[in-house]
Order: C-alpha cells, then structure tokens, then sequence
C-alpha cells in the first residue's frame, strides 16, 4: 500500500515528546513490510536535516480566501520519503505555544494534499497525528480544491494525546480551510472551533496509542471535552499499543552512555551510574530514581515533588531531566538547592543526558495523572531500570506490577511514596531486584507488531465500501461556490 503520515514531529527532525519517537519509527517499521511510505511534517527554523533535503519548487494552497506558496523539500531516510512543508508561519524558535498555532496547522493540513499531489505520491490511506494534522481527514471529506485523486480517501486519526486539541474560532478555520460551512458542524464544540474533534467527527477510523487508554477516553476527565466524540466512535475507535526503537535505545550501542551493557551483563550498568552520579554530583553508594519528562500538569511531577521528603528518607536519590510548567521547574530547582547531594539534574531538553538517566538509574519515577502511551517507561525497561509508575493508560498495558516494575493508583504523592518504598525494598533483595531487571529487559515492544496491527486496520479500510465519493462530494457541495463545486466534481471523478 501507499501510506501518507501528517505530523507535526518526527525524529530525528523536530521532537517535544513521544510523538516524534512514533513517527521516527512507525513508517520505517511499515517500509520494512512492504508499504510506501511518505510522511509530511512540517520545516521548522531550527531544524537541520543531514543530508539535507532536495528543495522541489513551491505549491499552491488554498488558503485564507487565497492561496499560499509552500516550499516542497523532500529527502528518504530509512525506505521512508519525507516532505517537508516549508512557510514563514513554521520559522519560529519554537514548535509550538504561539497564539496562531490553529492558523499555523490548519495551513500545514491544508498543505498535505497538495504536497501528495506534487510528489506523484498517491496514497491508499491517509494517517494524521494528533490535533496539528487532525483537519485532514476533514478535508478529504469535505473540502473542494483537491488534488485530483485526494478527495474521499480512507483517513485514520491517531490521538497521541487528547489534552491538547486545536482550539479557535470556528469560522476562522473554515475561513482559513476555504472549507464548506457545512464543516462548522463537525468542528465546532462548546461554541469554539475544535480541530481534534473536527478530525474525531470525519475520520474513518481513529486509532490511540493504548488499549486502556482507548478506554479511559470516555471518562470526562481523560477526554478534557471530547468523551461524547469518542465515544460516538463505538468500534471505530481502536487502541493499538506503541513499540520502541529497539535499535535507537539499545544500552549495548547507545554512544552517549559511559559504559554499555546488556541482559547478560550489567556491569556497564553500574559504571553508567557511577558516571551519571560524578556527573550531577551525587553522594555515591545510594539507589538512584531518574525522571525524564515533559515538565507538564499530566507528567504528575507534582505528586513527585509531594513524595520526595519521603524518598529521600527512604535513602533514595535523584536524577531529573525535564523542562515546561515555570511553577515545577522552579519548585524542582528549589528541591536541587536544597538537597545539592542527593537530588541533581538539569531543567531543560538534553538528549543524551536523558540516555544517561535511562541507563545510569535504578528506576524511573512516572507519576502519570495520565499517559497514552508512555515512551519513557518502555526506555527504561529496556535499560534495565525498572518504572515505578501510575496504572493509567499505556502504563498499565506495558508494566507488569511486581514483575517488570511498580504501579500505584491514586494520583497522590503518598501513594507513589508507598511504591517508592516496595520498590526500596526490593533493592535491598539483589537478586529480586536482578530478576526483575531480566524481565523488564526481556520486554520487547517492537514496532513490527504495532506496524502489523496497523496494517489489519488498513485493509479494512481499503477493502471496506467507500461512504461513496458521491455522497462526499454532495455534502462538500453545500457551502461552495459554484466553481469550487465544479473543482470538487473534477477531483472525485
Ligand atoms: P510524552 O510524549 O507525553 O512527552 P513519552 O513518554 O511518550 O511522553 O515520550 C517522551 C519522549 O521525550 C521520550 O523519548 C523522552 O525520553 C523524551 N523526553 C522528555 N523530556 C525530555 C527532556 N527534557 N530531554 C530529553 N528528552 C526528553
Ligand atoms: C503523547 C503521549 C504519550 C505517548 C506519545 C506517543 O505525547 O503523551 O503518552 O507515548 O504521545 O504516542
């Protein structure tokens, strides 16, 4: 099949988090059975591509009562073709967090069909991420001015992540689309345009990154608004579990460790905990907890912050990698001053000293309110650091309690300091401990399964009767203009 991936992240191109781990493995893992695979992403000002892509010319998006020129760079990595989307509106410091995001993404989605068509790149299915791409599924359903061959293709939705989900003005983005007023409809929750639940109400299929976590998204205080939309989706909305890089996170190969290891032999383990101790200044000789994590209300790092009294009674350390919310970073840093010897890390986005906590700790703290999937823990597993994490979501899909790691329920500090202290005890118990490092590291969360489960929703899409472009088409009509109709008709012929 022909595979298209809209995203706003991928690696190695631009990350904040887990979705750009996805998108840096999942097409590959798709090549390598067979598909081709072309994955859109945005040009960001500070991403840098080795080599660097091949510039194409411009294309024309219709866009904002206009149409906009949009740079077409594309290169192949891993059997994977990449196009990358390139307009003043991405050339910010940042990825996201600016008052326009709506604007900037519904130009990127709106941008996706056109690069396909540009490429000679036809897709069977079309696969969006997340609210950045989420209007795309919405615009082959309904918008006029498509590429021949785009309109009414099998879409799938993935939500890494239903907290952050597009909001603005309604008409704006219908504006912005050049998009039938009948999309209003599907947009618009609570009074306010919504572009997550725009791609929830027109996808074919939607797809999250857990099977708990497809289920906890009927519960209000999961879904943040959306629990209606997801659960209108019935059997249409499915879970389907991330996997690994096992060859990007393999503490036998990692360059940026002191010492590598394996299951066989965790001597290189200790040594990179040594290391990660000289390196943040730690008093030697005492178990180490490591956090690496978006510093946002989700992550829990508040009930961490509760917790740690206790912990560092329990004769704990810590290594802390993370950067977001100013209020946690700040009370994380007081928490560093404090206890300069027993508490150590750095506010910020590091790569390699993320490795280093994943290989140099004992276990990693993910205190999750919620988690989709959770890439974090699944790192750790592999570097032989068990989690100590909130069952929730992917977290309780991927770590057996007592076995691989430690999970507690109540969203309380007090209840992460009980998991604290048995998972304390167990390190006192080496060969407990050992044992359980062997299972954590036997877990293997491949990309090949998720790819194949992906794969199953593919054909039934392909192979299922088409809501006949027709009837696309006839509900594109209603809020066009006679030429955009006529387009419309030429693109579903
Ligand atoms: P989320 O996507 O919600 O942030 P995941 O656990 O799925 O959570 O993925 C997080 C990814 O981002 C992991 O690869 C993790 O190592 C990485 N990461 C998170 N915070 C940092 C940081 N401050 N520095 C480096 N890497 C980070
Ligand atoms: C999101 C989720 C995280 C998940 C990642 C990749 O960022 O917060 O749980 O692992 O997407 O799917």
């Amino acid at each position: 099949m022909q595979l298209l991936h809209a995203t706003a992240e991928a690696v190695p191109y631009a990350k904040t988090g887990g979705l750009a781990d996805v998108l840096g493995a999942l097409p590959a893992a798709q090549a390598a059975l067979g598909h081709a695979v072309l994955v859109v992403h945005p040009w960001y000002a500070r991403l840098a591509a080795e080599p660097p892509p091949l510039w194409i010319g411009d294309v024309d998006v219709p866009f904002d009562g206009g149409h906009v020129a949009v740079g077409v760079g594309t290169l192949e990595a891993g059997g994977v073709r990449f196009a990358f989307v390139g307009h003043p509106l991405f050339q910010r410091d940042a990825l996201y967090g600016y008052p326009d995001d709506a604007r900037r993404f519904a130009l990127f989605s709106r941008a996706v069909p056109a690069v396909a068509a540009r490429l000679g790149f036809a897709p069977d299915v079309v696969h969006a991420h997340d609210w950045h791409a989420a209007a795309v599924p919405a615009l082959l359903r309904h918008a006029a001015l498509l590429p021949p061959g785009l309109a009414g293709l099998p879409s799938v939705l993935t939500v890494h992540n239903a907290q952050y989900q597009g909001w603005a003005d309604a008409a704006d983005v219908v504006a912005w689309g050049r998009l039938p007023g009948t999309l209003a409809g599907p947009l618009a929750l609570h009074g306010k345009g919504n572009l997550l639940h725009a791609g929830l109400r027109t996808a074919d299929r939607v797809t999250t990154v857990s099977p708990t976590y497809a289920r906890e998204l009927l519960r209000p205080a999961v879904a943040y608004g959306l629990e209606q939309a997801f659960a209108d989706l019935g059997p249409r909305l499915v879970g389907i579990l991330n996997g690994l890089d096992l060859e990007a996170f393999d503490p036998a190969t990692d360059a940026a460790l002191a010492a590598s290891y394996d299951a066989d032999d965790l001597a290189g383990k200790a040594a990179c905990r040594a290391a990660l101790g000289r390196e943040l200044g730690l008093d030697p000789g005492r178990p180490l907890l490591g956090v690496v994590s978006r510093l946002a209300d989700q992550k829990g790092i508040d009930l961490l912050i509760d917790a740690l009294p206790a912990a560092l009674a329990q004769g704990w350390n810590l290594a802390l990698l993370g950067a977001g919310d100013p209020a946690l970073e700040a009370a994380l840093a007081a928490a560093f001053a404090a206890h300069p010897d027993r508490l150590g890390g750095r506010i910020g986005y590091d790569e390699g000293l993320a490795r280093r906590i994943y290989a140099g700790a004992d276990a990693l703290v993910v205190p999750s309110r919620f988690e989709p999937c959770g890439l974090a823990q699944l790192i750790a597993m592999r570097y032989g650091t068990l989690p100590v994490a909130r069952a929730t979501g992917g977290l309780l899909d991927t770590i057996d309690d007592g076995r691989t790691g430690f999970l507690f329920a109540a969203a309380e500090g007090q209840a992460l300091a009980a998991a604290l202290s048995r998972a304390r005890r167990v390190v006192d118990d080496r060969a407990r401990w050992r044992s359980m490092q062997a299972a954590a590291m036997a877990a293997r969360f491949d990309w090949a399964r998720a790819a194949r489960a992906y794969d199953d929703l593919y054909r039934d899409l392909v192979a299922a009767p088409r809501a006949a472009s027709a009837a696309v088409a006839a509900t594109a009509r209603g809020g066009l203009a006679p030429g955009e109709a006529a387009a419309l008709d030429g693109s579903t012929s």
